[in-house]
C-alpha cells in the first residue's frame, strides 16, 4: 500500500538535541511560530518529552502483565499517580483518578454524585463545569467581584438548607441555618480556580470555607489555575479538583480527578470493563466492582499521558514557583498595558481591572470580526491566538455586552479574541502581538 502525504504539508523542522543542562520547564515549539494560546493547549515541556522518550522503549501493558516491561510500566503509572497527587496536595484518603482531561474528570464526578445531590455553580463557568451537572442544579449569576461571589454562595447555600429543613425563607439578614448534626441532602459547589475567558482568579479558599460551613462539598476546576499557580487541596480545604495535562505542558490526553474517596467508591464505575472489577461471575449481572481509582479507570490506561503529566508536576515542584509567577505577571502586565493603549481594543473582564489574574486576556477589536483578526494574526504574523466564545458562552456573551456598555462603542463584534501566555512566552512575543493589533485598527 502506498501512503500519499498531503502535498501542502512541509516536513517539520527537526527538534534540537537536548543539552545536558536543559531546563525541564523549557517548552518545545517550532521556530518562527508564536504560540499565545496556552489556555487552549500549552506547549510540551522538556520534562514531559524526556519522560515519554525514556519510557517508550519499555512500552508494554499496564496492570496486566508479569513481564519486566509490563511491571515497569505498571510501576511508572502508579508512581505518576503518587507524583500528581503530591503535587496537588492530595490527602492520604483521597483518590487520584486519571481521566482524559478536565471535561472527563468533571463528568466522572457528576456520575458519582450521591442520589439527590444539588450542584451549585456560577454562570461564568466553562461548559465543562456547567453542562455535566444533573437537572435541578443551581446556576448563580456571574458576580461582579470575588467578594460578591462569596456572598452569593453563602446566601444560596443558606437558602438551600432552609428549604431542605422545610422552613420558610428567613429575613435577608439572618445567619445561615446549618445544623452539622443533620447536614441535609448532599450539595456540591463547582467553581473554577481561574476563568478561561478573563484569567481572573476566583476566591477558592473562601468559597470552600463557605461551602463547608453549609455542609456542602466543593469541586475546583483547576484547568486554568494549576498551570499558573500552586494548587493544594489540603491547604485550600477543597474536596475535589479537576485538571487537564494538555494545559499543564504535558501532551497525550491525560487529566485527573482528585478528591474524597467515599462518593467515588460508592458510585457505579464511570466505565464498565476490565480493570474495574473485583469479581465477575457467570450470571449476567454477577459482578463486584473494585474500590479505589481503578473502579473508574476501566480499560487500558493512558500510561504516556500520566507519565508526562507527572513529569511536569515533578518539575514544577522543584521549580521556584514564585519566580515563575512573577515573570508571568510582568508579561501579563506588559500585554494588558499594550492592549489598553490601543484605542480600538477593548478588554473583557468580570471583576475590577486590578483583580488577580493568570496569564489570560480576552478582548475585541472594534469594528473587526474576531475570526478574521485571528486568521490575519496567524497568516501575516505567525501568531496563534484563540477566537470565539471560548466554550463559556453565557459568560463571554455577558462580557461582550458589558464591554460595549463600558466603552460606549456600538461596533464591537459578537465574539472575542483571547491571548494567553505561560512558560516560554517572551516580552518580544507580547510586543509583536500588540504591534500587529495596532496595525489592524
Ligand atoms: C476552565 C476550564 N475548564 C475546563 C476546560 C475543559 O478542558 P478540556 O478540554 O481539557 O477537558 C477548559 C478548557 O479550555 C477550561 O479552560
Amino acid at each position: 500500500m502506498t501512503i500519499t502525504l498531503v502535498p501542502s504539508l512541509r516536513p517539520l523542522p527537526a527538534l534540537p538535541d537536548r543539552p545536558a543542562d536543559a531546563d525541564p520547564l523549557g517548552v518545545l515549539g517550532v521556530p518562527g511560530q508564536i504560540n499565545l494560546d496556552h489556555a487552549a493547549s500549552a506547549p510540551c515541556a522538556r520534562a514531559a518529552a524526556d519522560a515519554v522518550a525514556e519510557l517508550l522503549p519499555w512500552y508494554a501493558s499496564v496492570h496486566r502483565g508479569a513481564g519486566a516491561l509490563s511491571r515497569r510500566c505498571t510501576l511508572a503509572y502508579e508512581r505518576a499517580r503518587q507524583t500528581v497527587g503530591d503535587f496537588l496536595g492530595a490527602r492520604a484518603d483521597d483518590h487520584v483518578i486519571f481521566t482524559r482531561n478536565t471535561t472527563d474528570a468533571v463528568n466522572l464526578l457528576a456520575r458519582a454524585l450521591p442520589a439527590g445531590t444539588t450542584v451549585v455553580t456560577f454562570a461564568g463557568e466553562h461548559h465543562a463545569n456547567l453542562l455535566p451537572w444533573p437537572r435541578g442544579s443551581v446556576r448563580l449569576p456571574v458576580p461582579e467581584s470575588p467578594a460578591a461571589a462569596v456572598r452569593a454562595l453563602d446566601a444560596a447555600l443558606g437558602e438551600l438548607r432552609r428549604v431542605d429543613a422545610g422552613n420558610e425563607p428567613a429575613p435577608r439578614s439572618a445567619a445561615p441555618v446549618t445544623n452539622p448534626a443533620r447536614p441535609g441532602p448532599p450539595v456540591l459547589v463547582a467553581v473554577t480556580g481561574a476563568s478561561n475567558v478573563t484569567g481572573e482568579r476566583w476566591p477558592v479558599a473562601e468559597l470552600a470555607r463557605v461551602a463547608h460551613r453549609h455542609s456542602a462539598r466543593i469541586l475546583v476546576d483547576a484547568a486554568q489555575l494549576a498551570p499558573h499557580a500552586p494548587v493544594d487541596l489540603a491547604a485550600l480545604d477543597v474536596d475535589y479538583l479537576a485538571l487537564s495535562g494538555h494545559k499543564l505542558y504535558a501532551p497525550f490526553g491525560a487529566g485527573v480527578l482528585v478528591g474524597r474517596s467515599d462518593w467515588l467508591d460508592a458510585a457505579p464505575p464511570y466505565l464498565a470493563g476490565g480493570g474495574a472489577t473485583g469479581h465477575v461471575g457467570a450470571a449476567t449481572h454477577d459482578v463486584r466492582w473494585t474500590t479505589g481509582p481503578a473502579r473508574h479507570e476501566a480499560g487500558t490506561p493512558n500510561l504516556l499521558g500520566a507519565v508526562a503529566l507527572a513529569a511536569v508536576c515533578a518539575a514544577l515542584t522543584e521549580a521556584d514557583r514564585d519566580a515563575l509567577h512573577a515573570r508571568e505577571q510582568r508579561l501579563l502586565a506588559r500585554l494588558r498595558e499594550g492592549l489598553a493603549a490601543l484605542p480600538h481594543v477593548v478588554e473583557l473582564r468580570t471583576f475590577a481591572p486590578e483583580a488577580p489574574r493568570v496569564g489570560i486576556v480576552s478582548f475585541v477589536v472594534a469594528g473587526r470580526d474576531s475570526a478574521e483578526v485571528a486568521a490575519h494574526l496567524a497568516t501575516a504574523h505567525q501568531i496563534g491566538v484563540r477566537d470565539g466564545l471560548f466554550c463559556a458562552h453565557p459568560l463571554a456573551r455577558r462580557l461582550l455586552a458589558e464591554a460595549a456598555a463600558r466603552s460606549g462603542r456600538r461596533d464591537l463584534p459578537p465574539t472575542a479574541l483571547r491571548a494567553s501566555i505561560g512558560l516560554g512566552s517572551t516580552a518580544e512575543e507580547v510586543d509583536r502581538l500588540v504591534a500587529a493589533l495596532a496595525a489592524v485598527g
